[in-house]
């Protein structure tokens, strides 16, 4: 894709499932990436997978900290000599009840997929803005972010508001040269989708999809990729739907 050679990309949950896919097909772009996630072992991994790839490099650290998640971006800073890109990736999700969710995990779900995606954001987009280099934002939100299902409304209200938070930074920051996108994924097999459900179960939602399959991690690291790459200039303030076709019935 166009633009992306030598582009300083910060990936945050880069150490496992989508987030790893895409720092793997961000460096097979020619771009420089740097990763968070919550494991050490799998950062230090990830890093030695793909060092062969390119310039890659990471820390542990959590987005929904607003201490850590400013560390996280200024080493992203550092070791990037810039960040140019923005995939604010890191998320959590697990099913529960409607009747049955509590606070503490109601405020869990809300301080990692939005507070943590904003607190990065915003961090992040301070210094494109201060570099004056403008910059391209994507935000991960989900299918489940345009319509609902049901044991995830904690999820769901997370990924819903991930929406109007990328929408609303569209309205200030592309007069700054800033385009913010989100992408709105359907299921994705990932270590945290197979953390949640069976065999079976997964096995049985493929006659959910009418192009036959689920998700594989590289479909979405290309999805990234496009937005945040010149092939996407025009695309702004919008969400992109990959989800082999399940919201459209
Ligand atoms: N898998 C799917 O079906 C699917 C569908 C739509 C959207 N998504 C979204 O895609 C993103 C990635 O999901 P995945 O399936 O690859 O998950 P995953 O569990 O396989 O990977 C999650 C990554 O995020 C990191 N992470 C989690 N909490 C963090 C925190 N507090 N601070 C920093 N890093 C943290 C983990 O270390 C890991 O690297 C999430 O935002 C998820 O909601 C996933």
């Amino acid at each position: 894709m166009r633009g992306l050679q030598g582009k300083g990309v910060l990936i945050t949950g880069g150490s496992r499932g989508i987030g790893q896919a895409t720092a793997r097909r961000f460096l097979e772009e020619g771009a420089r990436v740097f990763i968070c996630g919550l494991e050490q072992d799998e950062v230090e991994q990830t890093v030695q997978a793909f060092v062969s790839l390119g310039e890659i490099s990471g820390m542990v650290g959590d987005v929904s900290i607003e201490e850590q998640a400013h560390q996280i971006v200024e080493e992203a800073e550092r070791r990037l000599n810039g960040i140019d890109i923005l995939i604010d990736n890191a998320g959590i999700a697990w099913e529960e009840p409607f009747l049955e969710i509590t606070s503490e995990h109601w405020d869990k779900i809300i301080a990692v997929n939005l507070r943590g995606m904003f607190l990065i954001a915003r961090e992040a987009a301070k210094r494109m803005v201060a570099r004056g280099n403008g910059g391209a934002i994507v935000l991960m939100s989900s299918k489940n972010g345009l319509a609902g299902e049901v044991k995830y409304a904690h999820y769901n209200a997370s990924k819903g508001a991930v929406v109007m938070l990328m929408k609303t930074m569209a309205l200030e920051l592309g007069p700054l040269g800033i385009r913010v996108n989100a992408l709105c994924p359907g299921y994705i097999l990932t270590p945290l989708a197979e953390s949640i459900d069976s065999p079976e179960f997964i096995g049985a939602y493929v006659n959910n999809i009418p192009l036959g399959r689920l998700g594989r991690p590289e479909d979405v690291a290309a999805a990234y990729a496009f937005l945040a790459s010149d092939d996407a200039a025009f695309m702004h303030g919008t969400e992109l739907l990959l989800d082999g076709g399940q919201l459209a019935q």
